[in-house]
């Protein structure tokens, strides 16, 4: 079962009240929102999203008799405006992103999101929607891989993986994860205790779901959605992807410039907002040892101004 991440910390960051009305946008297995509806303590509403039809019926399961309203819905964050509209929602005072790949999708061999096991090279977090990341490297230019293998996966070796793959996928052998390790192992060699197709696997799935444009227009919909005072987490566990949140705060936090004239103006993105903590939140040892997932997690979390504020 996927272990929850700094789940205390996003609860009390979250600032759950009872009556309000709360939004899991990556449901996952339902860790974070069983929290978040004991903490509505019988009186509120819970609405979890996941793109992946699986574990939104693991949260359901997961929620019953939770004591509150739920609404579930089969969506990618990036639409959670339009499909929370649809559900005649308009405004929320919570909401949650936990960015990424579920220890169940990891460890389900059929989903193809892991070089541990050999099985068709699927990788979609919604099977329903999109193409498989066999048919996108079909087609991916050889150029466009290596932007993808160096931005998303931070591989020293990306030109080479790239032309490998390029030809394995020409030669008909791109179509199981084995193919790809296959072709990662003999491009990088196997040292060190990090398995070699590592970056490779993180940079392909990330481009085969588009999570740096999900994360980008969940975070502008999410904050446009959230009423007055309502509270955003947001959990990251790349790098590039914690930037973009750390970005995007800051401008809607904005900051005063000073005029030639005397007095400043307020620069930034609208709506406004202030950052709860500087600093993003990290897991704790004890997590990091039970959990060795949380060692890469950074929590943030932002506060919509207030009205008049
Ligand atoms: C790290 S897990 C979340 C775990 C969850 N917080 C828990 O406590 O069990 C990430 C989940 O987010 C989902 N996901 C990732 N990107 C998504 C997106 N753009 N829209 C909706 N769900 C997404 C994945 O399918 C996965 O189930």
């Amino acid at each position: 079962m996927h272990q929850p991440i700094m789940l205390q910390a996003v609860v009390d960051g979250l600032r759950v009240r009872p009556g309000g009305c709360y939004v899991d946008a990556t449901c996952g297995s339902g860790g974070h929102a069983r929290a978040v509806a004991e903490a509505l303590q019988g009186q509120g509403w819970l609405v979890v999203l996941d793109r992946d039809r699986n574990a939104l019926e693991r949260t359901i399961a997961r929620l019953d008799g939770c004591g509150v309203d739920v609404v579930a819905i089969h969506s990618a964050f990036a639409e959670v405006e339009a499909v929370l509209q649809a559900e005649k929602i308009n405004s929320v005072d919570g909401m949650l992103f936990d960015i990424g790949v579920s220890s169940e999708q990891l460890d389900t061999p059929e989903r193809g999101f892991s070089f541990r096991f050999d099985a068709p090279l699927d990788m979609r977090m919604d099977r329903s929607a999109g193409i498989s990341a066999a048919e996108w490297l079909q087609a991916v230019a050889e150029d466009e891989l290596v932007r993808v293998l160096r931005r998303y996966g931070e591989e020293p070796r990306a030109r080479a993986v790239a032309a490998g793959i390029v030809r394995a996928a020409a030669a008909g052998q791109m179509a199981t994860t084995g193919e790809l390790v296959a072709v990662v192992e003999k491009v990088v060699g196997r040292r060190g205790r990090i398995h070699p197709a590592t970056r490779t696997f993180q940079a392909i799935r990330m481009a085969v779901n588009d999570e740096i444009g999900q994360l980008r227009r969940g975070l502008a919909a999410g904050l446009k959605i959230l009423n007055p005072g309502g509270r955003m987490a947001v959990i990251t566990f790349h790098s590039g992807e914690d930037r973009i949140v750390k970005h995007f705060f800051r401008e809607h936090e904005g900051r005063d410039e000073a005029l030639a004239q005397g007095g400043s103006r307020w620069c930034g993105e609208l709506p406004r907002g202030r950052r709860v903590n500087r600093r993003a939140l990290v897991a704790g040892d004890a997590e990091c040892a039970a959990n060795p997932r949380a060692r890469s997690a950074k929590l943030r979390i932002f506060e919509k101004a207030a009205k008049g504020d």
